[in-house]
């Protein structure tokens, strides 16, 4: 079997993490049980490119209970989590390319080497992988049946890629499906950004002022736990409606120039490109701390802090501080890249449980109606969205209320008014 990974010795403590992450991961465990039973997937080839992590390792375990062959590369340079690599290839058989801080050569090598395998389904956090073989391996379409995407970003580029009329094969949004952003985008990347934070920081949240850019659903829950943590939070958005809806949840609004100022901590979430730039980084405070959570590390414009600095120096793992021409301060974290993945370990298993969940359930509905798909990017049948709903809410012990055959026959008449 062929692999690259950091260091198969890294396994055990790998496979006890893998176990843990499974233990708060019911709905998939459910889904995996359904699968080995049918071995529906026997011959079909997934190749996966998503975070390495404990929670990814329990969705390659479900996948190949299913019979399908499965190959996982990493969708970030720095959010592998080597011992799980290790684990993969040693305990589970699943051929690995990933390495927690490859350079960009390296991580384009790996992709290859998963595409080499010439898949029948791709599964893509970002979309490295689909670009990849839409700019480079078109040998391979005919091999493919369609593809999921996992990430906000990824969906936006697939959606770009299909409006200009270029996209060859269909895609389901994963992301799109309410089972994963309502929860994963909003619960996982709130709690996990600010892990992140902390773990690279290890400051006071409490009383600082932390400005999030960006307020969709990840900004919303990293806001929402900043303030959990005694934070004054400051929202920064483009969009009219969720600047809105930012003031009215009660935070401060402001264009960015002015809370470069304010800030203490400045969070990035919004996908696009030079959110942080060099009239940002000039207004600063001494001693402010920037970092991004969104998919590519675009979001802080590292090539003007680099420019208007004299002097970098590592300060502790995933913190370096950046001493500007007039001797101030800014400390960069996780060099500008996912920082829940980077210093922390990505959103918990209980939330990715919907998210995988997911992905696995529309790795089997692609399976099932290859073919029949057009180049599009759907989104999840609502019927596996609503399953997922009713598994997680099983998997807690909470029950819901049923609707009464008046209450049904009321909802669906016009008569009855006031
Ligand atoms: N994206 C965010 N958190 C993740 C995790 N724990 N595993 C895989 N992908 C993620």
């Amino acid at each position: 079997m062929k692999y690259q990974i950091k260091d198969l010795a890294l396994s055990k403590k790998g496979k006890l993490r893998i176990e843990w992450a499974s233990n708060n991961m019911p709905v998939l465990n459910l889904i995996k049980e359904d699968f080995k039973k049918k071995k529906h997937l026997k011959n079909v080839k997934i190749t996966c490119c998503l975070h390495v992590t404990t929670e990814t390792a329990v969705l390659m375990d479900t996948l190949k209970s299913a019979g399908a062959s499965v190959f996982l590369c990493a969708s970030n340079p720095l959010s592998t989590q080597d011992d799980v690599a290790a684990s993969l290839v040693k305990d589970f058989g699943i051929p690995v390319f990933a390495i927690k801080g490859e350079d960009g050569k390296t991580y384009y090598n790996h992709i290859n080497a998963v595409l080499d395998e010439k898949p029948n389904i791709t599964m893509d956090d970002g979309a490295d992988l689909v670009s990849s073989i839409h700019k480079e391996r078109r040998t391979l379409i005919p091999y493919i049946f369609g593809g999921t995407e996992e990430t906000t970003t990824g969906v936006i580029r697939l959606r770009s890629l299909e409006n200009s009329g270029k996209l060859l094969f269909p895609i389901i949004a994963v992301n799109d499906a309410d089972t994963k952003h309502l929860f994963d985008n909003r619960y996982g990347t709130g709690q996990s950004t600010v892990d992140g934070i902390m773990r690279a920081t290890n400051i006071l949240l409490s009383g600082a002022n932390f400005v999030v850019c960006g307020y969709g659903w990840c900004g919303r829950g990293v806001a929402m736990r900043a303030r959990g943590m005694g934070a004054n939070v400051i929202i920064t958005e483009i969009n009219p409606l969720r600047a809105l809806e930012a003031v009215m949840d009660g935070y401060t609004v402001m264009p960015i120039q002015e809370a470069s100022r304010k800030g203490d901590i400045f969070v990035t979430l919004t996908g696009d490109i030079s959110v942080i730039r060099k009239e940002h980084f000039l207004s600063m405070k001494d001693s402010a701390i920037v970092c991004n959570s969104g998919h590519f590390n675009v979001e802080l414009d590292l090539d003007d802090l680099v420019k208007i600095s004299i002097k970098k120096r590592k300060i502790r793992e995933f913190m370096d501080e950046y001493t500007l021409k007039l001797g101030k301060r800014i400390y960069l974290l996780g060099e500008g890249r996912l920082i829940n993945l980077a210093a922390a370990e990505g959103h918990p298993a209980s939330v990715m449980d919907m998210s995988f969940a997911n992905q696995a359930l529309s790795a089997d509905f692609i399976f099932k109606n290859r073919g029949k798909l057009n180049k599009k990017v759907y989104k999840v049948p609502k019927d596996i969205d609503s399953r997922i709903a009713e598994l997680k809410l099983r998997s807690m012990n909470i029950k819901i209320d049923k609707l009464t055959p008046k209450q049904k026959q009321y909802l669906s008449s016009w008569e009855s008014g006031t």
